[in-house]
Protein backbone atom coordinates (compact mmCIF):
# COMPACT_ATOMS: atom_id res chain seq x y z
CA UNK A 1 0.00 0.00 0.00
CA UNK A 2 1.31 3.57 -0.98
CA UNK A 3 1.99 6.15 1.49
CA UNK A 4 0.36 9.55 1.16
CA UNK A 5 2.60 12.42 2.91
CA UNK A 6 1.45 16.14 3.06
CA UNK A 7 3.92 18.33 3.00
CA UNK A 8 2.10 21.27 5.59
CA UNK A 9 2.48 24.04 7.48
CA UNK A 10 -0.05 27.20 7.54
CA UNK A 11 3.65 29.88 7.33
CA UNK A 12 3.87 30.81 4.03
CA UNK A 13 7.03 30.67 2.29
CA UNK A 14 8.88 28.42 5.03
CA UNK A 15 9.87 25.82 2.09
CA UNK A 16 7.29 23.64 1.95
CA UNK A 17 6.89 23.44 -2.27
CA UNK A 18 10.82 23.45 -2.39
CA UNK A 19 10.49 20.84 0.00
CA UNK A 20 8.25 18.67 -1.48
CA UNK A 21 9.43 18.68 -5.23
CA UNK A 22 12.93 17.66 -4.33
CA UNK A 23 11.64 15.04 -1.99
CA UNK A 24 9.17 13.59 -4.42
CA UNK A 25 11.94 13.97 -7.11
CA UNK A 26 14.52 12.10 -4.85
CA UNK A 27 12.35 9.43 -4.11
CA UNK A 28 12.14 8.75 -7.91
CA UNK A 29 15.83 8.83 -8.38
CA UNK A 30 16.01 6.35 -5.31
CA UNK A 31 13.61 3.91 -7.41
CA UNK A 32 10.09 4.76 -5.66
CA UNK A 33 7.08 5.43 -8.30
CA UNK A 34 6.21 9.04 -6.88
CA UNK A 35 3.36 10.86 -7.23
CA UNK A 36 3.35 14.92 -6.88
CA UNK A 37 -0.05 16.34 -5.94
CA UNK A 38 -0.38 20.20 -6.10
CA UNK A 39 -2.82 21.50 -3.62
CA UNK A 40 -2.26 24.97 -3.73
CA UNK A 41 -3.77 27.38 -6.43
CA UNK A 42 -0.62 29.55 -6.33
CA UNK A 43 0.54 25.98 -8.75
CA UNK A 44 4.07 26.28 -7.55
CA UNK A 45 5.28 22.80 -7.99
CA UNK A 46 3.47 22.58 -11.23
CA UNK A 47 5.91 25.23 -12.76
CA UNK A 48 8.59 24.29 -10.48
CA UNK A 49 8.97 21.10 -12.52
CA UNK A 50 8.14 22.46 -15.88
CA UNK A 51 4.50 21.77 -16.15
CA UNK A 52 2.90 25.04 -17.87
CA UNK A 53 -0.36 26.22 -15.43
CA UNK A 54 -2.38 27.28 -18.57
CA UNK A 55 -3.98 24.80 -20.64
CA UNK A 56 -3.85 22.04 -18.29
CA UNK A 57 -6.52 19.46 -19.13
CA UNK A 58 -7.63 18.34 -15.66
CA UNK A 59 -6.22 19.87 -12.75
CA UNK A 60 -6.68 18.33 -8.66
CA UNK A 61 -9.60 20.86 -8.38
CA UNK A 62 -11.17 18.34 -10.83
CA UNK A 63 -10.68 15.38 -8.86
CA UNK A 64 -12.12 16.98 -5.69
CA UNK A 65 -14.98 18.79 -6.63
CA UNK A 66 -15.37 17.85 -10.69
CA UNK A 67 -15.80 14.21 -10.61
CA UNK A 68 -12.59 13.38 -12.84
CA UNK A 69 -10.77 10.24 -11.79
CA UNK A 70 -7.78 11.07 -9.76
CA UNK A 71 -6.16 8.69 -12.18
CA UNK A 72 -7.24 10.65 -15.87
CA UNK A 73 -5.58 13.66 -14.19
CA UNK A 74 -2.00 11.96 -13.73
CA UNK A 75 0.42 13.45 -16.22
CA UNK A 76 4.13 11.90 -16.57
CA UNK A 77 6.94 14.25 -15.92
CA UNK A 78 10.45 14.31 -17.62
CA UNK A 79 12.21 12.81 -14.14
CA UNK A 80 12.77 9.82 -12.59
CA UNK A 81 9.51 7.71 -12.03
CA UNK A 82 8.04 10.83 -10.96
CA UNK A 83 4.07 11.77 -11.74
CA UNK A 84 2.16 14.99 -11.09
CA UNK A 85 -1.38 16.00 -10.74
CA UNK A 86 -1.07 19.74 -11.50
CA UNK A 87 -2.55 22.87 -10.12
CA UNK A 88 -3.60 26.64 -10.96
CA UNK A 89 -5.68 29.32 -9.78
CA UNK A 90 -8.98 27.39 -10.79
CA UNK A 91 -8.60 25.92 -7.02
CA UNK A 92 -9.00 28.43 -5.58
CA UNK A 93 -12.23 28.91 -4.22
CA UNK A 94 -12.34 25.17 -3.67
CA UNK A 95 -12.61 25.42 -0.36
CA UNK A 96 -15.96 26.91 -0.47
CA UNK A 97 -17.37 24.79 -3.30
CA UNK A 98 -16.44 21.33 -0.80
CA UNK A 99 -18.33 22.76 1.86
CA UNK A 100 -21.16 24.48 -0.30
CA UNK A 101 -21.41 20.67 -2.13
CA UNK A 102 -23.56 18.26 -0.45
CA UNK A 103 -21.28 15.74 1.13
CA UNK A 104 -21.35 14.86 4.78
CA UNK A 105 -18.03 13.91 5.14
CA UNK A 106 -16.48 17.39 3.54
CA UNK A 107 -13.24 16.64 5.12
CA UNK A 108 -12.89 13.07 3.24
CA UNK A 109 -13.15 14.14 0.00
CA UNK A 110 -9.39 14.08 -1.24
CA UNK A 111 -9.91 10.59 0.54
CA UNK A 112 -12.28 8.98 -1.39
CA UNK A 113 -11.24 10.77 -4.58
CA UNK A 114 -7.33 8.87 -3.96
CA UNK A 115 -8.19 5.77 -2.42
CA UNK A 116 -7.96 3.45 -6.26
CA UNK A 117 -4.29 5.83 -7.09
CA UNK A 118 -2.91 5.00 -3.57
CA UNK A 119 -1.90 1.31 -4.64
CA UNK A 120 -0.48 2.32 -7.81
CA UNK A 121 2.15 4.53 -6.20
CA UNK A 122 5.04 3.90 -3.23
CA UNK A 123 4.65 7.66 -2.20
CA UNK A 124 1.53 10.02 -2.61
CA UNK A 125 3.61 13.57 -1.99
CA UNK A 126 0.96 16.20 -1.29
CA UNK A 127 2.17 19.85 -1.67
CA UNK A 128 -0.24 21.78 1.06
CA UNK A 129 -1.11 25.94 0.69
CA UNK A 130 -0.09 27.99 3.42
CA UNK A 131 -3.33 27.99 5.37
CA UNK A 132 -5.14 25.15 7.65
CA UNK A 133 -8.46 25.88 5.78
CA UNK A 134 -10.42 22.61 3.94
CA UNK A 135 -7.71 21.43 1.00
CA UNK A 136 -4.81 21.11 4.00
CA UNK A 137 -7.61 19.30 6.48
CA UNK A 138 -8.53 17.18 3.47
CA UNK A 139 -4.72 16.51 2.48
CA UNK A 140 -4.30 15.38 6.53
CA UNK A 141 -7.18 13.82 6.69
CA UNK A 142 -6.22 11.45 3.93
CA UNK A 143 -2.69 11.19 4.23
CA UNK A 144 -0.58 8.77 6.15
CA UNK A 145 1.90 11.16 7.69
CA UNK A 146 2.95 14.62 8.28
CA UNK A 147 5.92 16.41 6.74
CA UNK A 148 6.15 19.71 8.97
CA UNK A 149 9.07 22.22 6.94
CA UNK A 150 10.00 25.25 8.55
CA UNK A 151 12.81 27.68 8.97
CA UNK A 152 14.57 28.51 12.13
CA UNK A 153 12.72 31.78 13.39
CA UNK A 154 10.86 32.11 16.49
CA UNK A 155 7.30 33.11 15.22
CA UNK A 156 7.77 29.47 13.55
CA UNK A 157 7.76 27.56 16.78
CA UNK A 158 4.54 29.58 17.36
CA UNK A 159 2.93 28.66 14.32
CA UNK A 160 4.33 24.91 14.96
CA UNK A 161 2.18 25.05 18.27
CA UNK A 162 -0.98 26.07 16.36
CA UNK A 163 0.27 23.44 13.35
CA UNK A 164 0.51 20.68 16.35
CA UNK A 165 -3.45 21.40 17.61
CA UNK A 166 -4.65 21.08 14.15
CA UNK A 167 -2.92 18.01 13.67
CA UNK A 168 -4.20 16.26 16.95
CA UNK A 169 -7.52 16.77 16.21
CA UNK A 170 -7.68 15.48 12.98
CA UNK A 171 -6.09 12.80 14.32
CA UNK A 172 -9.10 12.36 17.12
CA UNK A 173 -11.67 13.19 14.78
CA UNK A 174 -11.06 12.30 10.74
CA UNK A 175 -7.98 10.43 10.74
CA UNK A 176 -6.79 8.23 13.34
CA UNK A 177 -3.59 6.19 11.70
CA UNK A 178 -2.06 10.13 11.06
CA UNK A 179 1.18 10.41 12.05
CA UNK A 180 4.12 13.13 12.42
CA UNK A 181 6.53 11.69 10.07
CA UNK A 182 8.99 14.79 10.83
CA UNK A 183 10.10 18.39 11.10
CA UNK A 184 12.37 19.34 8.22
CA UNK A 185 14.52 22.65 8.70
CA UNK A 186 15.03 24.40 5.97
CA UNK A 187 17.39 27.62 4.52
CA UNK A 188 19.52 26.48 7.28
CA UNK A 189 22.50 28.19 8.37
CA UNK A 190 24.07 27.11 11.44
CA UNK A 191 26.15 30.34 12.13
CA UNK A 192 23.34 31.98 13.35
CA UNK A 193 22.46 31.69 17.18
CA UNK A 194 18.72 31.96 16.79
CA UNK A 195 19.08 29.06 14.87
CA UNK A 196 20.31 27.28 17.55
CA UNK A 197 18.08 27.96 20.02
CA UNK A 198 14.60 27.12 18.15
CA UNK A 199 16.73 23.77 17.48
CA UNK A 200 17.39 23.68 20.72
CA UNK A 201 13.43 24.13 21.47
CA UNK A 202 12.39 21.90 18.84
CA UNK A 203 14.17 18.95 20.44
CA UNK A 204 13.00 19.83 23.84
CA UNK A 205 9.46 19.45 22.25
CA UNK A 206 9.67 17.12 20.06
CA UNK A 207 12.11 14.54 20.12
CA UNK A 208 12.63 12.63 17.33
CA UNK A 209 10.38 14.30 15.04
CA UNK A 210 13.85 16.25 13.83
CA UNK A 211 14.78 14.99 10.29
CA UNK A 212 18.51 14.55 10.58
CA UNK A 213 19.36 16.31 7.60
CA UNK A 214 18.74 19.91 7.21
CA UNK A 215 18.38 21.77 4.05
CA UNK A 216 20.75 24.84 3.73
CA UNK A 217 20.21 27.73 2.16
CA UNK A 218 21.33 27.77 -1.28
CA UNK A 219 21.32 29.30 -4.73
CA UNK A 220 20.94 26.32 -6.52
CA UNK A 221 17.91 25.20 -4.70
CA UNK A 222 15.93 28.90 -5.36
CA UNK A 223 17.26 28.92 -8.91
CA UNK A 224 15.88 25.27 -9.94
CA UNK A 225 12.04 25.96 -10.59
CA UNK A 226 12.75 28.64 -12.60
CA UNK A 227 14.20 26.24 -15.35
CA UNK A 228 11.26 23.82 -14.42
CA UNK A 229 13.21 20.95 -12.57
CA UNK A 230 14.11 19.36 -9.33
CA UNK A 231 17.64 20.13 -7.91
CA UNK A 232 18.88 16.80 -9.31
CA UNK A 233 18.19 17.91 -12.35
CA UNK A 234 19.74 21.30 -12.28
CA UNK A 235 23.08 19.68 -10.16
CA UNK A 236 23.40 16.53 -9.09
CA UNK A 237 26.43 18.02 -7.09
CA UNK A 238 24.75 20.41 -5.44
CA UNK A 239 24.33 20.20 -1.67
CA UNK A 240 20.62 20.61 -2.01
CA UNK A 241 20.50 17.64 -4.51
CA UNK A 242 22.56 15.63 -1.98
CA UNK A 243 20.73 17.23 1.40
CA UNK A 244 17.24 16.32 -0.23
CA UNK A 245 18.60 13.05 -1.37
CA UNK A 246 19.10 12.21 2.50
CA UNK A 247 16.02 13.55 3.65
CA UNK A 248 13.96 11.02 0.97
CA UNK A 249 16.32 8.22 2.21
CA UNK A 250 15.59 9.14 5.64
CA UNK A 251 11.92 9.33 4.99
CA UNK A 252 11.69 6.11 3.73
CA UNK A 253 13.07 4.66 6.65
CA UNK A 254 10.60 6.41 8.91
CA UNK A 255 7.31 5.48 6.73
N1 LIG B 1 16.95 25.93 0.95
C1 LIG B 1 16.67 27.03 0.26
N2 LIG B 1 17.65 27.85 -0.15
C2 LIG B 1 17.35 28.98 -0.84
N3 LIG B 1 16.11 29.37 -1.17
C3 LIG B 1 15.09 28.58 -0.80
C4 LIG B 1 15.29 27.37 -0.08
N4 LIG B 1 14.09 26.80 0.15
C5 LIG B 1 13.18 27.60 -0.40
N5 LIG B 1 13.76 28.68 -0.97
C6 LIG B 1 13.09 29.81 -1.63
O1 LIG B 1 12.24 30.43 -0.68
C7 LIG B 1 11.01 30.81 -1.27
C8 LIG B 1 9.86 30.11 -0.56
O2 LIG B 1 10.00 28.72 -0.71
P1 LIG B 1 8.75 27.80 -1.07
O3 LIG B 1 7.98 28.35 -2.20
O4 LIG B 1 9.26 26.42 -1.18
O5 LIG B 1 7.92 27.97 0.27
P2 LIG B 1 6.39 27.59 0.53
O6 LIG B 1 6.29 27.28 1.97
O7 LIG B 1 5.93 26.55 -0.42
O8 LIG B 1 5.65 28.96 0.19
P3 LIG B 1 4.05 29.17 0.14
O9 LIG B 1 3.63 29.23 1.57
O10 LIG B 1 3.88 30.47 -0.58
O11 LIG B 1 3.47 28.01 -0.60
C9 LIG B 1 11.13 30.43 -2.74
O12 LIG B 1 11.53 31.55 -3.45
C10 LIG B 1 12.18 29.34 -2.75
O13 LIG B 1 12.88 29.29 -3.99
MG1 LIG C 1 4.25 26.54 -1.68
Amino acid sequence: MGKMISFANQKGGVGKTTSAVNVAASLGVLGYNTLLVDLDPQGNATSGIGIAKRNLKYTIKDVLIGHVDATAAVIKTDFEKLSLIPSNMNLAGTEYDILRDDTSEPWAVMKNAFSDLKNAYDYIIVDCPPSLGMLTVNSLSASDGVVIPMQCEFYALEGLSQLMITIGKIKDGYNKNLIVTGILLTMYTNRMLLTQQVKTELKRHYAGKLFETNISRGVKLSEAPGFGVPVYYHDKKSKGANEYLAVATELSTRI
